[in-house]
């Protein structure tokens, strides 16, 4: 891997040390090239201009298709979303939900996920039950097993987990939800990117991407993988007709057309310029290749827990074992609040992420270096050494 071309490709890494992709990933210069020969287009010759039309559809589609191939599926089993939340809802909405049915998820979710289970506990009743992750951030699959009841009706965890960045072991928890009839959803927000999917080989009936963490690609694009399946019970949370997929612009969509999967779900106007730079960012990935990404990752991962475990009371969230998580690495440094060292981390051109209280995140990617790790812990040195000499002044 030519590290010095591919950080000449991300151009934020002339500044920043940038440590925060597992919020948004930095564009590298193809993606933003791709974007931008769109926008031109838009400009010169017009976006409702059929000729351009027909070749952002097609443009779009082969997006689909990179999606499909990099998760292991069929594109007809992809629908294209803005963010993996708004995939989280199409699949999770399109249970059919009974009063009393049970969704088992874990210690280690995504917070925000609570507002979609909420949504289902509130409009049908369903019932929620909580496995708890070892001390390491991974979820047990026989205790997964063992939560298990008649009434289980779903078994929805994240991938990877946001915070302490662990792998699931989302493949085993598949072989039990499919051995006991159960439906079985991933939050992927933090897979694809950092580490090689196929979501037959996990089992899943869902699975929810997003485009703008590991992938590098633009805000506001993703995808949700569906079992084919499922896909001609579900419902959009969108109704509209879907804007031609391959129609004459005379022609008038056919209602069995317009029911088709996965295009019901992605209803009037897309956001093609952001699906453009998407298909881009996909390419620019395969071209580095995800296993040498992910081998790569471990190694800057590792040297960072070498290192900032050289600080006196940093602790490191979850497993340490390399093989077992991702580069989203997040500290607790026991008492010291986050978001005292932003100002600290801004002067020396480092991003991380306050996650909560003294626990900060700092998502290793493959265009990172050890130099920039050690900026990290220089920048969490000094914020700890100028509060010591404030409590003696
Ligand atoms: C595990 C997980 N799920 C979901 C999300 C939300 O992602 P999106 O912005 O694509 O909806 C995040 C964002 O950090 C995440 O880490």
């Amino acid at each position: 891997m030519d590290i010095e071309k591919i950080r000449e490709d991300f151009p934020v890494t002339r500044e920043w040390a940038y440590f925060n992709t597992g919020y948004y990933g930095p564009l590298p210069r193809p993606v933003v090239q791709a974007m931008s020969d769109f926008l031109v287009e838009c400009m010169c010759t017009g976006q409702g201009n059929w000729e351009n039309l027909f070749d952002f559809e097609e443009k779009k589609e082969r997006t689909r298709v990179k999606l499909a191939n990099i998760l292991g599926a069929s594109p007809d089993e992809i629908a294209l979303t803005r963010s993996t939340t708004e995939g989280y809802n199409l699949a999770l909405q399109n249970i059919d939900w009974k009063k009393g049915d049970e969704i088992i998820i874990n210690s280690v979710e995504y917070p925000p996920n609570r507002y979609i289970y909420n949504l289902l506990v509130e409009k049908f009743g369903v019932q929620l039950v909580t496995v708890e992750a070892d001390e390491e951030g991974i979820v047990n699959p026989a205790d997964v097993e063992q939560a298990i009841t008649e009434h289980t009706k779903l078994i929805s965890m994240c991938h990877v987990a946001y915070h302490p960045g662990t792998i699931l072991p989302a493949e085993e928890i598949g072989k039990i939800a499919s051995e006991n009839n159960i439906l079985y959803a991933l939050d992927g927000a933090q897979g694809p990117g950092y580490i090689p999917v196929n979501v037959k080989k996990l089992g899943c009936d869902f699975y929810a991407v997003a485009g703008h963490k590991a992938l590098c690609g633009p805000v506001g694009t993703g995808c949700l993988y569906f079992k084919r399946e499922h896909g001609e019970k579900m419902q959009p949370l969108i109704v509209g007709e879907p804007f031609l997929f391959g129609a004459e612009p005379t022609e008038t969509i056919s209602e069995e057309r317009r029911w088709l999967a996965p295009y019901k779900f992605e209803a009037t106007s897309l956001n093609y310029l952001g699906f453009i730079g998407l298909g881009a960012a996909i390419d620019y990935m395969n071209r580095i290749g995800i296993e040498n990404i992910r081998r790569r990752n471990m190694m800057l991962t590792s040297f960072a827990i070498d290192e900032l475990t050289k600080i006196p009371n940093l602790k490191i969230v979850g497993t340490k074992d390399v093989n077992k998580r991702v580069g989203l690495l997040s500290i607790d440094l026991t008492g010291y609040p986050a978001i005292k060292l932003m100002p600290f981390a801004a002067i020396r051109k480092v991003i991380f992420r306050p996650v909560k209280d003294s626990i900060s995140r700092i998502s290793i990617h493959y265009f990172n270096t050890e130099e920039e790790i050690l900026r990290v812990k220089f920048v969490i040195e000094q914020a700890i050494k100028l509060s010591k000499i404030r409590e003696i002044l």
